[in-house]
């Protein structure tokens, strides 16, 4: 099918559409994105991908990746990217190192640059640590010779943006930047459908006459694909606390579900019964409210913190601890998990070899960022258990995350293999292939008694019962032979 939009052609290939950008038609805007990461990669290449119209450059300071994004191999996994990526590189989507000339030639600029939590002086363990944003905004200033946009695309406290505006207008050579709040609702695993087909998209801007027409840059940018009624706009301070708090929101449902587990598992009665009867109230709704080991993620905690951070800073004493509950019944939840195990295994895991399903912080991702898995993987070498790590796609990731860290830990990408010889299983992540293995052959190859502590809930607890394991899920009585 050959269809025509604008000055692009679109020709299907491999069901996905490839752009093709008629080589006489000048691009009629220059993006560019300061970080190559999680968000700035996958956003930048759709928004090349959906408008070949614009030329789109990512840069990163750090030369590795960008080499990685411009190879097969890309840095990070994420399902239906490499399609995206290779449709438009090259044509209208570049990766560079060039920060200076991509500041020069640019006019609007993503900045994408990580924003931890800070683990150094004032707000240690809570605020955000803002110094790349800082170290960009000056870099902006420093290279710019023409106005441009500047768009916000990291998670910030609110305010920062006024803060960077600051740091940018004191230029004295004429150059005037707007600075956009539009915040990234992604979530990993799922980055293109959601790219793709937003519930929204977000953009703050200021309420000046300028400000207003930064904005409807933006919104023009975005409109190439998304239905104008997705696009919402507010003051800039409301799109940065927006984002704090959609985590918020989406990070207290697990946690209250995760509460609750506690609470099913002392009274007998079953999480995913309770759920589904609560989800189904209309608003409620059905989604995450899967009891789980803990959630994990690049985004959640620091994003809760943050959001403590600044009701401190405001004297919302009440506001910051019940925000913080989040976290705490999270770390609770992990902990339980742990001590679970260590009690349901005869109170000791010394020199007990035990395999972790998974060490993503979720399926489809190679992340590992904050996921439950590191925390459940290190107390389990503090008891002194030989632990098999076994992983599709984070196995790089876990090594890392588990560098220097004192006791046995191996790493086998076949799950069979993995398993072998272990006294237990325990799912951290619920990759789909962990419910299609053959659970009989497992067993045979374990040491006995065999258990399975499903942390994600995903495996079918009877019938792995029925082979002979002992079975401990989340928020549901034990299955046990004893
Ligand atoms: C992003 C946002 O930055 C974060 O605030 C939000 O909460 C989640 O999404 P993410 O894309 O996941 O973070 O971060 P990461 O994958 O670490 O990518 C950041 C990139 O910025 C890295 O590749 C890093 O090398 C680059 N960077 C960092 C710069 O190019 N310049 C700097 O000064 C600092
Ligand atoms: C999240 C937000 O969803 C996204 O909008 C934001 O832009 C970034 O932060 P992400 O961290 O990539 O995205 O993944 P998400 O799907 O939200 O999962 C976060 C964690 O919660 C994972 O560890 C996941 O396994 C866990 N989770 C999710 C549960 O434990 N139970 C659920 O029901 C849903």
């Amino acid at each position: 099918m050959i269809t025509s939009v604008q000055n692009v052609l679109i020709t299907e290939t491999c069901g996905l559409p490839h752009l093709e950008t008629k080589p006489e038609m000048p691009f009629t805007r220059n993006i560019l994105c300061i970080g190559a990461g999680y968000v700035g990669g996958p956003t930048m290449a759709m928004i090349a991908f959906k408008c070949s119209q614009y030329k789109v450059t990512v840069v990163d300071i750090n030369p590795e990746r960008i080499a990685q994004w411009n190879s097969d191999d890309l840095p990070i996994y994420e399902p239906g990217l490499d399609q995206v990526v290779r449709a438009a590189r090259g044509r209208n989507l570049f990766f560079s190192t060039e920060i200076e000339k991509g500041i020069r030639d640019s006019d609007v600029i993503f900045v994408s640059v990580n924003t931890p939590t800070k683990t150094f002086g004032a707000g240690a363990g809570m605020a955000a640590d803002l110094q790349y944003w800082d170290k960009t905004a000056r870099e902006i200033r420093k290279h710019s010779r023409s106005s441009k946009i500047i768009v916000e695309k990291s998670t910030l406290p609110v305010k920062t943006a006024q803060a960077m505006e600051q740091i940018l207008t004191c230029g004295d050579n004429g150059v005037c930047f707007d600075v956009l709040s539009n915040p990234e609702f992604l979530a990993e695993g799922t980055a293109v459908q959601d790219l793709e087909n937003p519930d929204r998209v977000l953009i703050g801007s200021s309420q000046t006459p300028q400000g207003l027409m930064a904005r409807d840059v933006l919104v023009e940018i975005y409109a190439n694909w998304i239905p104008r009624n997705k696009i919402i706009t507010s003051n800039v301070w409301s799109s940065e606390l927006s984002k704090l708090v959609a985590n918020a929101f989406l990070a207290q449902r697990i946690s209250s579900v995760n509460a609750i587990s506690a609470l099913c598992e002392k009274a007998d009665a079953d999480i995913q019964e309770v759920t589904r009867a609560v989800g189904m109230d209309s608003r409620v709704g059905a989604k995450f409210l899967n009891a789980s080991v803990g959630f994990g993620g690049s985004c959640f905690k620091k994003d809760i913190l943050n959001l403590v951070y600044i009701c401190r800073h405001y004297d919302l004493k009440e506001v910051a601890d019940y925000w913080e509950g989040v976290v705490k019944i999270n770390d609770y939840q992990k902990e339980r998990f742990i001590l679970n195990m260590l009690q349901v295994m005869f109170n000791t895991l010394a020199r007990k070899k035990i395999c972790l399903f998974g060490f993503a912080f979720k399926a489809d991702t190679g992340d590992t960022r904050e996921s439950p898995a590191i925390r459940i993987a290190k107390r389990l070498m503090e008891e002194k258990a030989d632990l098999v790590i076994t992983d599709p796609k984070a196995l790089n990731n876990a090594k890392d995350d588990l560098k220097g860290v004192d006791g046995n830990v191996s790493y086998i990408e076949d799950p069979y293999e993995a398993a072998a010889g272990s006294c237990a299983i325990a799912l951290m992540t619920e990759w789909s292939l962990y419910k299609g293995l053959d659970y009989e052959k497992i067993f045979q190859t374990m040491a006995k008694p065999a258990f399975v502590f499903d942390g994600r809930n995903i495996l079918d607890h009877p019938a792995l019962f029925e082979t002979g394991f002992n079975v401990f899920p989340i928020g549901k009585p034990p299955l046990t032979h004893f």
